[in-house]
């Protein structure tokens, strides 16, 4: 909500708050947490040689939760990514949208439609966790909460 109207597409540069707080979600509970690359040459990573050719598998999860990178690192704190202190983090540490020629193209869609959809229910219902709910992390090709049972209130 922008007042009493609903929130546009033209509003988005105007939430910075709402897409901090998305990142950081994504940042701690990345739907999308293992992905893949394919060496094409014979290169060293971190000490590790890798040969040409082979496939590499890396985590997001494990980076985005990186105490190295990000100072209380299972702490949600959307304020981390206020330009201030966001500038402190390393770049590439946050990459849920993974980086290069193969990445994601619809990340510019996506965060657009995230905000605009918690811009719009977030102002008008609070989302209350019941007890049934189990937020204990279940593994697939993504990730997502075991049971989210959510009571809707409106404010
Ligand atoms: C929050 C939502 C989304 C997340 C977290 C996400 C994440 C990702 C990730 C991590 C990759 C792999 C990139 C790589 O390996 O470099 C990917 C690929 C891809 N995504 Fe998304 N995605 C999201 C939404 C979307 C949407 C809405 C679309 C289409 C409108 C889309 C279309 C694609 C396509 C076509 C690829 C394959 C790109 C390629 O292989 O060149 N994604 N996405």
């Amino acid at each position: 909500m922008a007042g009493d109207r609903a929130i546009t597409f033209a509003d988005l540069g105007d939430l910075p708050h709402t897409r901090n707080v998305i990142t950081e979600a994504m940042r701690i509970r990345p739907a999308a947490w293992i992905f893949t690359r394919r060496s094409v040459a014979e290169t060293e990573l971190g000490g590790y040689r890798i040969p040409a050719d082979a496939d590499i598998v890396y985590s997001v999860y494990a980076m985005q939760r990186d105490p190295r990178s990000f100072e209380r690192h299972l702490e949600f704190d959307p304020d981390r990514w206020v330009p201030e202190r966001a500038a402190d983090i390393p770049e590439f540490a946050m990459m849920p949208f993974s980086v290069g020629n193969r990445k994601c193209p619809g990340d510019h869609f996506s965060m657009a439609e995230l905000a605009l959809i918690l811009g719009t229910v977030a102002p008008r219902w609070r989302l209350e966790r019941v007890p049934e709910t189990d937020s204990g992390t279940r593994v697939g090709i993504t990730l997502h909460p075991k049971r989210l049972v959510l009571r809707v209130i409106p404010r």
